[in-house]
Order: structure tokens, then sequence, then C-alpha cells
């Protein structure tokens, strides 16, 4: 028998688990000092420039640095600057704080390091459970292989509108995986204005261009369906072919909800592909008081959900959601040999119904959120945020240097300021320049937007421990900002 001399040292496994386990306890220490002091801390601050110096000249180092100051060095430079979103008057675009069931099963996942993809390893099986919680949570029919996980909201859109465009072009005969877009009729995609810009990237990603893109008819959230309709038969009399209709459950403006009923009864007496974008908004559905207004929604062909939104799993953690699980199958599933799975089941690899083919562990944290709160806690969540929305708007319109830009139909509230001593023709100026000024000041953090063709800010309430007193805090920081800028 040949024996073969072996080059490779002996690892030394207890002195590095050692080191891990004091390192790891350190990091857990440091992380939960941080989550309790962030409450009494500035919002958000500006870096200071010593340390945004040292982090960006950082050199390259050669050699290796003990797990014990990678520990101290994240503590000490890292986590104190965060972008705010863990602190409950942080009001900005739509980030919540992580949950800590989710931070804690980060490292769990961590350290599993699977690629989630097929094989009879418990990350995949977690991920099937955990899309059909997602769609259970929100009322969405599922069957296996009917979702997956994704990056975020944006990448779901891409996922799924993948789906839409394969169906369409199929059902003229043309194979847009083998021919591309080369010779294929014209789609056309029917968006309201206020649809969240992943939309149109997603279709000029797919080569569908913005040019494919109608505007739906809506007015004041009603939807004109004879007025599509009428669009979508002058189309298809030019040649084109109506291939997607496009509806938001909860914008990110103004988290208003689109008509989805309606916008359904169209898309299935037209035989388009109906998209609802839930991304930020779709778990309102949990909420009783509005989730009336969520109708339709499970009529669609796709959702896009985003767990790391209000359910506050930790980033990245989006959810492509599909009536036919084959739709996306027809337009990713691509298996070369040296990728091939037997799955022991009808449904395929995840790596078949999206773009990514090593897949992140991305279902713990999901998981663990969900479980930590159950269906009842997460809808009370919800529900706590929607109300505290109302809550803030009642206050915008009780302070005469403040308007409403639309009434709250979630957690999202949208106004304006208007300092009794500044000219109407400045106000647009003013309230540009304002979010930028309040986060600087540090008590609260809000950001802006553009909505009805106008400067507006935009508060998003997602943090589970907004209160009342941190809706008082940004409406007076707001409106002692808005006289500042308005002296200026
Ligand atoms: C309504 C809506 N759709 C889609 C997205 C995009 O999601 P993501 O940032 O996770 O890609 C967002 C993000 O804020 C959103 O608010």
């Amino acid at each position: 028998m040949r024996t073969y001399a072996c080059a490779v040292s002996e690892p030394d496994t207890g002195a590095e688990l050692q080191a891990f386990r004091r390192a790891a306890h350190a990091l857990v220490d440091g992380v939960a000092d941080h989550l309790a002091a962030l409450p009494s801390r500035p919002v958000w601050q500006p870096l200071p420039d010593a340390v945004r110096e040292r982090l960006l000249d950082l050199p390259l180092p050669e050699r290796a640095a003990t797990l014990d100051d990678l520990v101290a060095t994240a503590l000490r430079d890292v986590l104190p600057h965060a972008m705010g979103n863990g602190h409950p008057a942080f009001f900005g675009w739509v980030n919540p704080p992580p949950s800590a069931a989710g931070i804690a099963a980060s490292l769990a996942a961590a350290a599993m390091n699977p690629s989630v993809v097929a094989g009879d390893h418990a990350d995949v099986h977690v991920e099937r459970t955990v899309v059909r919680w997602l769609a259970e949570l929100v009322g969405f029919p599922h069957a296996p292989g009917g979702g997956l996980l994704t990056s975020g909201g944006s990448a779901a859109t891409i996922v799924c509108l993948a789906g839409a465009r394969g169906r369409a072009l199929a059902a003229v005969g043309h194979d847009v995986r083998r021919d591309g877009l080369a010779g294929a009729p014209r789609l056309v995609a029917y968006v309201p204005a206020e649809a969240h810009s992943c939309v149109r990237r997603a279709l000029e990603l797919l080569g569908l261009g913005s040019g494919s893109m109608r505007e739906v008819p809506l007015d004041a959230g009603r939807l004109d369906a004879v007025a599509l309709r009428a669009s979508i038969a002058a189309d298809r009399a030019g040649g084109a072919v109506p291939a997607l209709l496009v509806g938001s459950a909860g914008t990110v403006n103004t988290g208003a909800i689109d008509p989805l009923d309606a916008l359904a009864d169209v898309a299935i007496a037209e035989g388009l592909w109906f998209h609802v974008d839930g991304a930020y908004g779709g778990f309102g559905v949990l909420d009783p008081a509005i989730a009336d207004r969520f109708r339709g929604m499970e009529r669609a062909d796709s959702l896009a959900l985003d767990p790391h939104k209000w359910l506050g799993v930790p980033v990245d953690a989006g959810c492509a959601l599909v009536q036919r699980g084959d739709d996306l199958r027809d337009a990713f599933s691509l298996i070369p040999p040296y990728l091939r799975q037997d799955t022991g089941a009808p449904i395929g690899t995840f790596a078949e119904y999206g773009p990514e083919q090593t897949r992140p562990f991305r279902a713990l944290k999901t998981w663990a959120t969900i479980a930590a709160r159950g269906r009842a806690g997460l809808a009370a969540q919800v529900a706590r945020a929607s109300r505290l929305a109302r809550e803030l708007a009642a206050l915008i319109e009780g302070e005469p240097e403040l308007e409403l830009a639309a009434p709250p139909e979630t957690s999202i509230v949208a106004f304006r300021a208007r300092p009794v001593s500044c000219p109407r023709a400045r106000l647009d100026d003013l309230n540009h320049a304002l979010p930028e000024a309040v986060q600087a000041r540090g008590r609260a953090f809000v950001t802006g937007t553009v909505f009805d063709g106008r400067e507006t800010l935009r508060a998003c309430i997602l943090h589970p421990d907004t209160g009342s007193e941190h809706l008082a805090t940004l409406v007076s920081e707001v409106v002692a900002t808005a006289r500042e800028l308005a002296r200026a």
C-alpha cells in the first residue's frame, strides 16, 4: 500500500475556536451595549474626520490581526457610526432597525455558510417554509416552488417581471431565452406614476425599455378602468403586446395603496400579468383596520415583498412570490451537468427560479424574526405603526406651519413645512433643504421626495419602539429647522 506525505500542517482548531469563542462573546456584549445606548445617542451624526479618514485609508494588512483586535476596531470605529435606523426617531426612507432574533440568527447562518440551492440540508427546507410563511402572512396563495428569497424588493421585481416577459412572449410564439428580444413584438407595461423606480429599472434591464411604460390612469387612488382599457386597446391596435400591469401595495412616497382589486379585474379581463409591489407596504395587510384595502393582492400573478422593511429582518431579505412557479422556472432554469442536483421532488432547485446560483442563507434570520414575534405580534407591530402615522398626521394638521401632502394610508406620512416668514415662492427650496438640515441636528431623521410636483418630506414609521414622544420631537424639529432656514 502506498502512503502519501501530507504537506498540510494540522490546524490548531482548539486554539482557533477558543479565540473565536472569546472574541464572539466580546462582540455580542459590545453589540448589546451598542443597541442599549442607541436611544440616548443622536439619531445620526456625520463621522468625525479622523474616523472617516481612518476607515477610508485603511492599508491592506500584510499580517494577520487577532480576532480580539478586529472586534475592538469594529466596536470602536464602525458600530457607533451607523446610518441611524436603530434609533426610534429615525423616519428616513424605508429602513427599520434589525430584529434581535434576526441579528442572532445571522451569526448562526454565517457559521453554516451554505449555498441555499437544493439538497437535503436544513437551510433549503427552512427557506421553503419561510417563503410559505410570508405568503400566508399576506394571504397570497402558495404552492411549493411559488417563490424564493431575494436580496430585496428590487431583485424580487426583476425576478417577477422576467416571469411576466417570458410568459407574454411565449404566448405570441417568441422564445426570448433563445432569441433575446430581436424580432419580438413590443411589450407594453402599465405602471402607476407613483410606482417605485425598481419597476422601471427591471423593465430597462429586461430589455423592455422605459419607453414600454404607460401611466395607469389613477385619480385620488381610484382607477379609471375605462381609460386604462382604451389605452390597452390602442396599443394592441398599434401592433404592440400589452403584457404587464403594476400596482403598489404601499407607495414609497406616501404609503398609498393602489386599487388592487380594480387593477386585478382589468389584468384578468385583458390577459395581462398583474404584479403587485408590496416591498414596503405588503405586510400592512396584517392590520385589520386597513386589511380590506389590500383586496386584489391575492389575485396578482406576482408579489414582491421585503421582509427587511416592515418586519425588521436584518438586510438583506426580499421575496418574490408567484402564482405559478413554472413561470419563474421557465424564465431562469439552466442546469449544466456540473450543477445537477437531484431534488427528488417535482419542484426544481432555488437556482432555477431566479438569477442567483450561490445563494445566502437569508431564510434563517427571516424565520427567526417571524418566529420571535408570531403572526399576532407582527400584526400588532404593523397596526401600531399605522396608528402612529395617523397620530403624526393629526399633529401635523394641528401645526399651522406644516401641512399634510396626503392623508396616511399605512405608516408613511408625507408633509411640507410652510413657515409664516417664508415667501410662497421660496417654499419649494426650503422644503428641499429641510430634511438634511433636520438630520444634521441629530434629534430626528427624516428624508425628502417630490410628490405632486412639490418638494415634500416623508416620515416612515417602522421602528417598534417609536412612540408619541418621537413624533412630537420630529414635528418640533421640523418646525424649528424650517424657521431657521426661512430666516437664513
Ligand atoms: C415600494 C417599494 N418598492 C420597492 C422598493 C425596493 O426595495 P429594495 O430597496 O429592497 O430593493 C422599495 C424600497 O424602499 C419600496 O419602498
